[in-house]
């Protein structure tokens, strides 16, 4: 069995510094890994990357994280990068990383994502160049996604998002914006590998529970959904499922 601890838009700062600190100290009793699902700062500059390192970075167990749109908003990305992987926290954007966990090959491949919307209610590749622009950036994210996931070779695989694959998740949040919550293209790059379990964030005011076309599981861990320092999901076990864990 495989346990992973989870959570998403913790939008560290100065003042947030210590806030989960009490409940990751305990995390390596009840988790193999932590997988954060993006937003990890509030406005993505390299201070508030060294106090996302403070609180998350230093655990007992692999750190891996995909950035969220937060994080992108100085446009120093590149940077707050380097300061999480100064700080031994990989960090995923269409990549793929393998943890040896209890003898298995935890795969995890992870991309931001984009927004576009979901079917029946999406942006199409058409008309305006702005506009093309705009859903080629959701295509080539998902796409190069989908390449990460069918690339590795592991027991158990798992997608790390920003952006939601399904719009199950995003119940509670307004119709109007989920084509900025997330994309269907995220989905069929999920499907398109043997995914046991997707997480994602962004959407705060969504719900934890979906599941692609496919099958596979979807969880919105945003830190307001599931309002606790991190759930924990089982894999190679009878069922995906979370165990709450107090912050
Ligand atoms: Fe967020
Ligand atoms: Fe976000």
């Amino acid at each position: 069995m495989i346990r992973i601890a989870a959570v998403g838009d913790v939008h560290v700062d100065k003042d947030v510094v210590g806030r989960y600190r009490p409940a990751l100290e305990q995390l390596p009793d009840r988790a193999d890994a932590l997988l954060i699902a993006g937003d990890l700062t509030r406005h993505g500059t390299p201070d508030e990357a060294k106090c996302f390192a403070t609180e998350f970075g230093g655990l007992a167990v692999p750190v891996v994280v995909v950035l969220g749109n937060h994080d992108h908003q100085s446009d120093q990305q590149q940077q707050v990068t380097e300061v999480l992987t100064d700080a031994g926290i990989t960090v995923l954007e269409c990549s793929s990383t393998v943890l040896e966990i209890n003898g298995h090959r935890l795969g995890i491949a992870g991309a931001k994502g984009f927004g576009g919307g979901f079917a029946g209610a999406c942006a199409s590749n058409f008309g305006e160049r702005e506009m093309k622009d705009f859903v080629g950036t959701t295509e080539d994210i998902a796409d190069r996604l989908g390449e990460s996931l069918r690339s590795v070779r592991c027991d158990a695989l798992v997608a790390l998002t920003h952006y939601a694959p399904v719009p199950e998740t995003l119940a509670g949040e307004p119709l109007e914006i989920y084509p900025f919550l997330g994309c269907y293209q995220l989905g069929n790059a999920i499907d398109s590998a043997p995914t046991a379990l997707a997480l994602h964030g962004h959407a705060h005011h969504g719900s934890e529970r979906g599941r692609t076309p496919g099958g596979v599981p979807v969880r919105n861990v945003a830190h307001p959904v599931i309002k606790q320092a991190y759930n924990v999901y089982q894999l190679l076990s009878e069922t995906v499922d979370s165990q709450l864990v107090p912050a």
